[in-house]
């Protein structure tokens, strides 16, 4: 089916899309979305599923074996999502019902339980993103990480995944195709086993920070006793870079408010320094040269590219390249083109299960109550992940 539009079922015209959908209100205030319409993602098709809302989990139940969790029973032909229809603040995410659709050659469908929420997620809700996401009908359905069971394997799938499997996943979203819905198919390498001894809620927090915590650290290419600054350390980002890196026998350097001096010393920092826009000069209070590489989960840009070394590279989250000076490689993190890693994001699970990474959970709540994610993650102070449970 990819690259095909089936069938128009209606057209949504508040959004002037070309796209084929049909919107429904219910007396509940929920809206319900009907769409055959497959869009071709390079060679990936877009998914659409369906879910059940008769099994509730809270946190989902603790994973003591990677299989055997069993598949859950299903309602027939729709599934809930929270999305939006229209771009703004945090109100604008309500809950959506999806058509099912089901794995394709290659593919997986999870059962979601639990869908993580990240700063990136307030960006494809507030209209940062709209030119991008107007090639799609909405509604726009944010969220990168996922966890919970899988429920149908396809053809020609060989990473070993079966149907009863606890499972994490990365998703680059796309319209409808994001984490928070009850149901999702997915490239096969893109689902991973979930660590065992987590529940769905902790394994959700780990797939998108984690592998872009690796694609940093990989970035920046430091060989074993080199230095790595990080800002923003007691973030989801920042503190996996840490960890990662003290496996890779990297020397630390981190930065931290009064209040999470203690928590990013847990990490594993070696040397926390005081946050704040003069945190370059105290790094180069302890290493004078500068460091190797630098990790900005901060964003503070400009403000502390003089951390870095003549010659050291910089890796930024949000785009930023520096102007050219001493030598220094500035190379941006990109955490999609880590999408269907399987190996990478399978060996961030060992090391979960090994307690060389931490898995941190700030609170959960169901679907309804989504828009208070993005209205305390937007605040500022959140350590760990707020959590969507479905
Ligand atoms: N490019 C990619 O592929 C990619 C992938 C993942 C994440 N990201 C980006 O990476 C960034 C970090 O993500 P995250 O999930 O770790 O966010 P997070 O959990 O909110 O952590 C960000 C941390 O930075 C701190 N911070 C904010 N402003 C600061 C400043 N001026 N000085 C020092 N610390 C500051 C925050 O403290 P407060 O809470 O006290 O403000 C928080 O501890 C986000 O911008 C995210 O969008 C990009």
């Amino acid at each position: 089916m990819a690259g095909r539009i089936a069938p128009k079922i209606g057209r949504h015209s508040l959004f002037g899309s070309r796209s084929a959908f049909a919107v429904r209100r219910h007396s509940s205030n929920r809206l319900s979305v009907r769409s055959n319409l497959y869009v071709s993602m390079t060679d990936r098709r877009q998914c659409y599923a369906v879910g059940n809302d008769a099994q509730k989990f809270k946190l989902g139940p603790r994973i003591r074996s990677v299989q055997g969790t069993g598949a859950l029973p299903r309602k027939a032909d729709h599934m809930r999502a929270v999305g939006l229809m229209v771009h703004g603040g945090p109100e604008v995410l309500e809950v959506v019902d999806l058509p099912e659709v089901h794995a394709g050659p290659g593919q997986v469908r999870v059962r979601v339980y639990a869908a993580a929420v990240n700063p990136t997620d307030t960006m494809a809700r507030n209209g940062s993103r709209a030119e991008q996401q107007k090639v799609d009908p909405p509604p726009y359905v944010p969220g990168m990480d996922i966890a919970g069971i899988v429920d149908e394997v396809g053809d020609d799938v060989s990473t070993g995944v079966k149907v009863g499997d606890a499972v994490m996943a990365m998703v680059v979203p796309r319209a409808s195709h994001g984490a928070y819905r009850e149901q999702i198919v997915l490239e096969a390498r893109a689902v991973v086993p979930a660590p065992v001894g987590t529940n769905h809620v902790e394994a959700c927090t780990l797939p998108m920070n984690g592998l872009t915590a690796r694609l940093s650290l990989d970035l920046l290419g430091l060989s074993p006793s080199q230095t790595l600054a990080v800002t923003g350390a007691a973030g989801a980002y920042g503190g996996y870079v840490i960890q990662l890196a003290k496996t890779e026998g990297l020397t630390v350097i981190a930065d931290a408010s009064e209040a999470d001096e203690d928590l990013v010393t847990s990490l594993g920092a070696d040397i926390v320094v005081r946050r704040g826009d003069d945190v370059a000069a105290r790094i180069r209070e302890h290493f004078p040269d500068g460091v190797d590489g630098l990790a900005d989960g901060a964003v503070q840009n400009e403000l502390v590219i003089p951390a870095v070394r003549d010659g050291g590279t910089f890796t930024a989250v949000r785009g930023f390249e520096g102007e050219p000076q001493r030598d220094i490689k500035f190379k941006p993190t990109w955490v999609r083109t880590y999408d269907c890693e399987f190996e990478k994001l399978n060996r961030l699970r060992q090391l979960v299960e090994s307690n060389a990474i931490t898995l941190r959970v700030a609170d959960t709540y169901p679907p309804e109550q989504s828009s208070e994610t993005h209205r305390r993650l937007e605040a500022g102070g959140t350590r760990g992940r707020f959590v969507i449970t479905f």
